[in-house]
């Protein structure tokens, strides 16, 4: 069985309770509109800790987008319908006031006193394409992290800038232990997403196509291929097969030195990061090239 609780005073409440018997908290931070890749992080929550603990919360300071926000699924109900399926012992979701009750103006925005700086990590690509996202990411992460106060939290690496920005934001406050989970895909190799649901059957098969190109990547990379412009290109040339994408970027990193600007030249270690558009919905994806899959 999996508590729920509607407040976010209750879930800290109970989590003070939960600490003073001295159990290992695992926490995942979500938005709701749950599918199979948010569980894999559950259940290694709760396979490497006494509680597993998820936040489903819409967090509207990360949007960019009004409308964008205002169409987000919110099904808390159903949400932890599944959760108790995954070993989840508390969710919680709260309003933007409870989790910021002394830091919000009057249009809902936090006072520039409360920002929490997302770091290196969040310039360009996902944070310029989607100014104050990451801005909004990190004040809710902190916060978040505050409210439950976890031993470890997990994220998936298919947000990977979302990972390093996370990373980057737990160094700097002194935790928690943050564990970046692999992408969960389907067999097509699409990787699961809440977006896939509003994509019809024969844009998922399309959609797959951002792994194929990944992979020839991949196949480049593994072959020696290590100039920068050479290995965007190979992604490119399968992308540009499927002429229903309107591609956003796609963009090489040494994950190892964040860059907002595209390397030149040999890449050491490369990561690989895709955005595009496919009908309407925005997909993500990347693959680390230099490390086994
Ligand atoms: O990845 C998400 O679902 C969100 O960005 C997160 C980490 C829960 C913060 O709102």
């Amino acid at each position: 069985m999996t508590l729920a609780f509607e407040s976010v005073a209750e879930a800290r409440a109970w989590l003070y309770e939960q600490r003073a018997c001295g159990l290992r908290i695992g926490f995942v931070p979500t938005m709701g509109a749950l599918h199979e890749g948010h569980l894999d992080l559950v259940r290694r929550a709760a396979r490497e800790n006494d509680l597993a603990i998820v936040s489903v919360f819409v967090n509207p300071l990360q949007f960019n987008d009004p409308k964008d926000y205002a169409a987000y699924p919110r099904t808390f109900a159903e949400d932890v319908r599944l959760l108790a399926t995954a070993g989840c012992a508390m969710a919680f979701t709260g309003t933007l006031a409870q989790f910021f009750p002394h830091e919000l103006d009057a249009a809902g925005k936090l006072n520039a006193a409360h920002q929490v700086p997302p770091g290196a990590a969040a310039l360009g690509l996902e944070g310029a394409m989607r100014p104050g996202h990451f801005e909004g990411v990190a004040a809710i992460v902190d916060r978040l992290f505050e409210t439950v106060l976890p031993d470890t939290a997990y994220f998936g690496a298919k947000d990977y800038q979302q990972a390093q920005v996370v990373l980057g934001l737990a160094r700097r406050r002194g935790g928690p232990r943050v564990v970046v989970c692999p992408t969960v895909r389907e067999a097509s190799g699409l990787a699961l997403s809440s977006r896939n649901a509003r994509l019809s059957v024969e844009d998922r098969q399309r959609a797959a196509q951002i792994y194929q190109a990944l992979r020839a990547g991949q196949a480049a990379w593994d072959a020696g291929v290590r100039d920068a412009d050479a290995l965007r290109s190979s992604v490119l040339l399968v992308l540009q097969r499927t002429p229903e994408f309107r591609i956003e970027y796609v963009a090489v990193r040494d994950p190892s030195r964040w860059t907002a600007e595209e390397p030149h030249g040999a890449m050491q270690q490369a990561v690989c990061l895709v955005a595009l558009w496919l009908s309407g919905v925005r997909l993500i994806d990347n693959l680390r090239w230099d490390a086994p899959a």
